[in-house]
């Protein structure tokens, strides 16, 4: 195994001209199987809000149910970069951004936090964390905790005005002290635009290939659900079509007083 990723890398994978390989996980089995698969970010985002708790938004994830699902991924991850997502609220003041933070450190072992938006008391808390030595990720563009505000998932940053403001936020962000940002749903031409005017690496959802690395949410790039994925997602198996097979083969054994006859079973 490589030596453990750091918050600094991801810089030195840019300037190296790699691409950031990221990825969600938010459980130990999920931890340990996108660790060995060699992702350089794990992040344990509070898209579990949908993906594991069938809420129909982020908002409902709170700080101890980040904690407690950060925990158990860090437990599986040897050596990505472990990012807890502070949640919905849990930054109202920079003070507050701080003590959630240290949570997502000393609590449950992430190596860094992700935080959303780039409002002055986001920059506030970016540069406060940073100072206690927590690295961050910053993450503009469609910002789920914000769905309301922007009445649905919507691409940002389509006009000029909103893409020249996207490109301040992104060069504000670096200025605190981001290690990395995220552009989740900007239009292509943008993304990569910001991209070449950051040192940083920007770290593409729904943003393009210009980007200087991708994530996608767990669920979505190994198929898990076949009825809803979204436009940007990309799907790499239908890992949900496997359980449910399997799972369909278990129930007609049992029904059949086959269970344990079959030695592909036992084997
Ligand atoms: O919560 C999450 O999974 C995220 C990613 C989509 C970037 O923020």
């Amino acid at each position: 195994m490589s030596r453990p990723v750091r918050a600094p890398d991801l810089s030195r994978l840019k300037r190296e001209g790699q691409r950031v390989v990221a990825v969600t996980a938010y459980d130990y089995a999920s931890g340990v199987m996108v660790d060995r698969a060699g992702v350089d970010v794990v992040l344990v985002g509070d898209s579990l809000a949908t993906v594991i708790l069938g809420h129909t938004t982020t908002l409902p994830a709170t700080m101890d149910v980040m904690v407690h699902h950060t925990r158990a991924v860090a437990r599986g991850v040897q050596r990505a970069l472990v990012v807890g997502d502070l949640p919905f609220l849990s930054c109202i003041t920079v003070e507050d951004a701080v003590r959630n933070g240290g949570r997502l450190m000393q609590e449950a072992g992430a190596g860094a936090v992700k935080l959303e938006g780039a409002s002055a008391l986001t920059l506030a808390a970016v540069r406060a964390l940073v100072a206690q030595g927590i690295p961050v990720l910053g993450h503009i563009g469609f910002t789920p905790q914000s769905v309301h505000v922007f009445g649905g998932h919507k691409v940002q940053g389509k006009d000029e005005e909103a893409a020249r403001r996207m490109l301040e936020e992104a060069r504000a962000l670096q200025q605190a002290g981001v290690s990395a940002v995220v552009l989740e749903l900007v239009p292509e031409a943008l993304a990569a635009h910001i991209s070449l005017n950051l040192e940083i690496p920007t770290i593409g959802i729904g943003a393009g290939p210009g980007c200087d690395g991708q994530i996608q949410v767990f669920h979505d790039l190994v198929g898990l659900f076949t009825d809803h994925v979204p436009r940007h997602a990309a799907r790499y198996a239908r890992v949900g079509d496997v359980i449910g097979e399997a799972v369909g083969r278990y129930a007609a054994d049992v029904r059949a007083g086959r269970f344990l006859a079959r030695e592909e079973v036992l084997s």
